[in-house]
């Protein structure tokens, strides 16, 4: 059995549910571009909300973490990885947490006592040393030198503000080495698998800290690193999570891993980071924004090394990856299987359109660089006429031992933008999904403006996606044609008449199969847990939802409709705001 297998099937054991993994695109959440870590979608859960599959949850998360993205190449570094995490709302707390994560390692996966060093909170001014956690870990059998104390990196928290707490780390000695009595976390031969935190507080953006309403466990375990160290090999791109990509790769390209070893692990980590993102039900696209630009430069970069191990880039190549990756997958996550063509015509489509001007763009490249330092207005030319991302440029730079003008870049690209569209920026300021009043808001008024497109336009519409910030709710449905004036007119009024009513909204906990039966909304059946929260609006919405939602739609305001624009084939996107 696999480590993902292994570790639900133990977590299920001490009564836990399992939940399905979230997209890795997250919903209503603008914050962040993708799912970094498995307790993102539970957020609303470790604050507030409760959990309809109660208070004991695992799951395996897809993630993906693009701050590291040009440290791929390595022997660790990956762009998507799948976090295996555990989960107490408010039920066991230090004690059960640390004994099952001593259990599994120890009984199930057979990981040597002698091979764990762990870390725990030192202690400071706000909140005392982790007395319990020490006490545990000692009576389990592990010596006092190998717990280490630390401040920094014993308390965890995703972003600036959001639920936080102390935390106790897992560490394995990955070496031949004789293993040191002594556990010093800066040793490179010790490396992190395993992480618990207690989430108690909350942190707001004052940087103020509060106690939540409830004393939660969340933890990770990065299912490739894991996996590489059971399977006794200390680069990751030999376990057996992609030796069988490597391989492929090796013969697409002719060439021996050894010696090529930084370009097959680029396109190796590309290609499936792509498949994920272009698999999710978000429908992203190459684009030069947001997690669109991700998707673009994954593929990009992957092409480039193609072209560097002398691959035909107009073959198949990335394709016969892309099939190897969903196959390896598919039984994981069915929107691979589901998907599979859109990938396929994602990858095609964007190589198509950098193979037309990736061969002049290195020639261009060459050109500049021979004069030293790519300056700003050449890194934008080739970016804007050839479509080379700035990372690229910076990466061929570097091969070459030069450097490229950042600033002037983003200058040039400012003024670019300014010209053509607004900026994406803000992005990142807002830490997670505070689920802010506002935004509660918006997520009824998401639920009204569905009703309402049903009634008005046709009982075939259904929601593709949305996102909510401050400013406005964007909503994604399907509907082949353009919205007329009255259409739009008339979906407004009746959205503002259900504010006018003042309706109650009804939070109800049912079957998955009741909730479909009795007509209630929703967006992606197979994401869905068997238990399911839905949300009712008066007479005139029933939804699936993990919420939250304002009591009653009075509170709403006035709702207005700025703009209605194409968003794909057969999909149209409304953006509105509640004034
Ligand atoms: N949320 C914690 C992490 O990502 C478990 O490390």
């Amino acid at each position: 059995m696999n480590l993902k297998d292994l570790y639900i099937d133990f977590f299920v054991s001490k009564g836990h549910k399992q939940i399905p993994s979230s997209p890795v695109v997250p919903e209503n959440d603008p914050s962040v571009l993708f799912n970094t870590a498995g307790m993102q979608p539970l957020i609303p859960y470790l604050t507030k909300e409760k959990h309809p599959y109660g208070t004991r949850l695992c799951d395996y998360q897809k993630c993906i973490r693009t701050n590291d993205l040009e440290e791929v190449g390595d022997k660790t570094h990956h762009t998507f990885f799948e976090m295996l995490g555990n989960w107490s709302l408010g039920d066991y707390f230090k004690e059960e947490s640390i004994a099952w994560s001593f259990e599994f390692l120890t009984t199930i996966l057979h990981i040597p006592v002698e091979r764990l060093g762990v870390t725990i909170f030192a202690g400071n001014e706000d909140i005392p040393f982790d007395q319990t956690s020490f006490d545990k870990w000692r009576s389990l059998g592990i010596s006092e030198k190998k717990i280490a104390k630390t401040v920094e990196d014993n308390f965890w928290i995703a972003s600036d503000t959001g639920p936080c707490g102390s935390d106790t780390e897992i560490f394995y000695f990955r070496s031949e080495d004789e293993i040191p009595d002594f556990f010093d976390p800066e040793d490179e031969r010790w490396v992190e698998i395993w992480n618990n935190v207690f989430m108690e507080f909350y942190k707001d953006k004052e940087g103020k800290i509060t106690s939540l309403p409830k004393k939660n466990v969340d933890t990770g375990m990065g299912v490739e690193r894991t996996t590489a160290i059971l399977e006794g090999v200390n680069d990751n791109y030999l376990s057996s999570l992609w030796k069988d990509i490597i391989v492929l790769i090796e013969e697409i390209s002719s060439l021996p891993y050894e010696g090529n070893e930084k370009s097959m692990r680029i396109i190796a980590d590309h290609i499936r980071t792509a498949v994920f993102i272009a698999a999710d039900p978000a429908g992203i696209k190459p684009s030069n924004t947001d997690q669109g630009y991700i998707l673009r430069r994954l593929i990009r970069r992957a092409i480039r090394h193609a072209r560097v191990l002398g691959i035909q880039i107009d073959s198949d190549w990335d394709l016969q990856i892309a099939n190897k990756v969903i196959e390896k997958y598919k039984k994981y996550y069915n929107e691979l299987e589901e998907n599979r063509q859109i990938v396929f015509d994602v990858l095609q489509n964007e190589k198509i359109k950098f193979n037309k001007t990736l061969e002049k763009g290195l020639k261009e490249f060459m050109r500049v660089s021979k004069d030293g330092d790519i300056k700003g207005e050449a890194a934008f030319h080739l970016f804007d006429t050839f479509g080379f991302p700035l990372e690229l440029t910076i990466e061929l730079a570097l091969e070459l031992g030069l450097k490229v003008d950042t600033e002037g870049f983003y200058e040039k690209f400012k003024e670019h933008q300014e010209k053509s569209r607004t900026a994406s920026s803000g992005k990142f300021k807002g830490g997670l999904a505070g689920n802010s009043e506002v935004e509660t808001k918006y997520h009824t008024a998401t639920h009204l403006l569905n009703a309402a497109l049903k009634q008005v336009v046709s009982k075939d519409v259904h929601q593709k996606g949305s996102n909510i910030t401050e400013e406005r709710m964007r909503f994604d449905f399907s509907c082949d044609h353009k919205l007329t004036d009255i259409e739009k007119e008339k979906v407004e009024q009746l959205v503002n008449e259900w504010i006018r009513e003042d309706l109650p909204v009804i939070r109800q906990e049912m079957e998955k199969q009741e909730a479909i039966q009795s007509g209630a909304e929703c967006m992606f059946i197979e994401k869905y847990p068997d238990i399911v929260t839905v949300y009712k609006i008066g007479d005139v919405s029933k939804e699936l939802c993990g919420g939250p939602h304002v009591e009653h739609t009075g509170v709403l305001g006035e709702f207005k409709i700025t703009k209605e624009e194409a968003s794909s084939a057969g999909v149209r996107r409304i953006k509105a705001v509640l004034k």
